[in-house]
């Protein structure tokens, strides 16, 4: 078990099964299409906790998911609606695991409630077109990434704000959910044992 001078520290081995200790939280960030969702998921049965993902939360909450809200509203009324449904999420805390939208992380606030709550962040960094893929397979368009051109704007102009997370986590195609679910504990394991 490893602890640093707050008496925190995010996993303990016990009977060969990792756990999260003192109420940590990890925040899974990167972009659209980079896996968060399953990964946090994945995560979370390794480390015996609950996992959450701010879109579904969103949803949840507004009986409409982030793409109906971002085209009726615009996106400064879903940043608004995502910043405060983030704050409840992080201080209710029944999930450990938490991951964000693409653009949640984008947003100086939403950065800043989540480091009051000295959650580990990690970004999944997964290259450009591996995230255009799964963009135009997925069931749910996504308004601020309808064409390529502008996927791909945003993907270069956010990477240096994915860069502030506390670890990167990068990811290949022929990586599966597991095995990056696996490296993110590790990642989180070696920075409590550094701290
Ligand atoms: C967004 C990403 C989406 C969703 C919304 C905005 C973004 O989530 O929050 O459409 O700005 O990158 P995913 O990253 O889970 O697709």
């Amino acid at each position: 078990m490893w602890k640093d001078d707050k008496g925190r520290f995010a996993i303990a081995f016990k009977g060969g099964q990792q756990r999260l200790m003192n109420n940590q939280i990890i925040v899974i960030l990167g972009f659209m299409g980079s896996g968060k969702s399953t990964v946090a998921h994945d995560l979370a049965r390794k480390l015996n906790c609950r996992a959450s993902d701010l879109d579904d939360l969103i949803t949840r909450r507004e009986s409409r998911g982030p793409r109906e809200i971002i085209e009726q509203d615009g996106e400064a009324a879903f940043r608004k609606i995502e910043t405060r449904i983030l704050r409840e999420a992080l201080r209710e805390a029944s999930a450990r695991v938490v991951a964000v939208g693409g653009g949640a992380w984008t947003i100086a606030e939403n950065r800043r409630i989540i480091a009051e709550h000295e959650a580990f962040t990690v970004w999944l960094d997964a290259p450009f077109e591996l995230c255009w893929t799964r963009i135009e397979a997925g069931r749910e368009t996504r308004p601020l990434a309808r064409f390529r051109e502008t996927a791909q704007t945003l993907y270069t102009a956010r990477r240096g704000i994915y860069a502030l997370a506390d670890v990167r986590i990068p990811v290949s195609e022929n990586e599966s959910a597991e095995t990056i679910a696996m490296k993110v504990a590790g990642a989180v394991d070696q920075l409590n044992a550094k701290s």
